[in-house]
């Protein structure tokens, strides 16, 4: 009981230190970025950050660029239904189908180069992926459509990916 104790209060002494030392290791990763607090927000979101290597932490950041692509799908996909025909309607439709298939494959290579150690890839893929959320933001805006909830997913999207080809450059 007594050594049980021990190990116990040993566990509390020791479990912060390593957290904020964890942290620290997050906080290096993100501090490049342009909005650390955006990289730190989807490092805190997984909890195998915590024992994730440079390579581990630039997957974990890509696993949010995905989760942001399906977030940014979905709401384009509920403010087409909400339109009928015209133009604003036509170019939701194409921002639908350049994320949903383009922008999500080319993620997934991504993925796949980082496993592969082809690091200069996987930074390529991210910037040319980037490229479809902010030509559809474009195109919106030059049908004088405007969503600020979807423009500023779009903005975090931007943000995790300058996140993840900062981390990938320090490698
Ligand atoms: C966009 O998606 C978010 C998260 O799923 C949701 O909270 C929000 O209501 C959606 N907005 C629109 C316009 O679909
Ligand atoms: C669709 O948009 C409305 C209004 O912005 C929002 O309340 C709702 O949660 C959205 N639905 C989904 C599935 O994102
Ligand atoms: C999107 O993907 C389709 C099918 O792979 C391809 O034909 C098309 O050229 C791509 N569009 C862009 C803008 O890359
Ligand atoms: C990754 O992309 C960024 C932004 O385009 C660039 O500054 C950097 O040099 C690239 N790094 C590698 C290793 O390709």
């Amino acid at each position: 009981m007594k050594t049980m104790i021990k190990f116990l209060l040993l566990i509390l002494v020791i479990s912060p230190m390593s957290i904020c030392a964890e942290k620290d290791m997050m906080i290096n990763e993100c501090h490049n970025a342009d909005v650390p607090a955006i990289c730190m927000q989807c490092l805190e979101s997984d909890p195998n950050s915590i024992h994730a290597d440079h390579i581990g932490i630039a997957g974990i950041v890509i696993n949010c660029l995905e989760s942001h692509l399906h977030i940014i799908t979905n709401n384009i996909t509920n403010l087409s239904s909400k339109k009928d025909k015209g133009e604003v309607k036509t170019a939701l439709e194409i921002c639908k189908k350049d994320l949903s298939t383009n922008a999500s494959t080319i993620l997934s290579e991504a993925k796949t180069s980082l496993k592969t150690g082809d690091y200069d890839k996987t930074n390529k893929s991210i910037k040319l992926a980037l490229g479809f959320p902010l030509r559809c933001m474009f195109n919106l805006k030059r049908v004088k459509f405007t969503s600020p909830q979807l423009f500023s997913q779009i903005n975090i999207y931007a943000q995790l990916s300058d996140a993840a080809m900062r981390i990938i450059d320090r490698f």
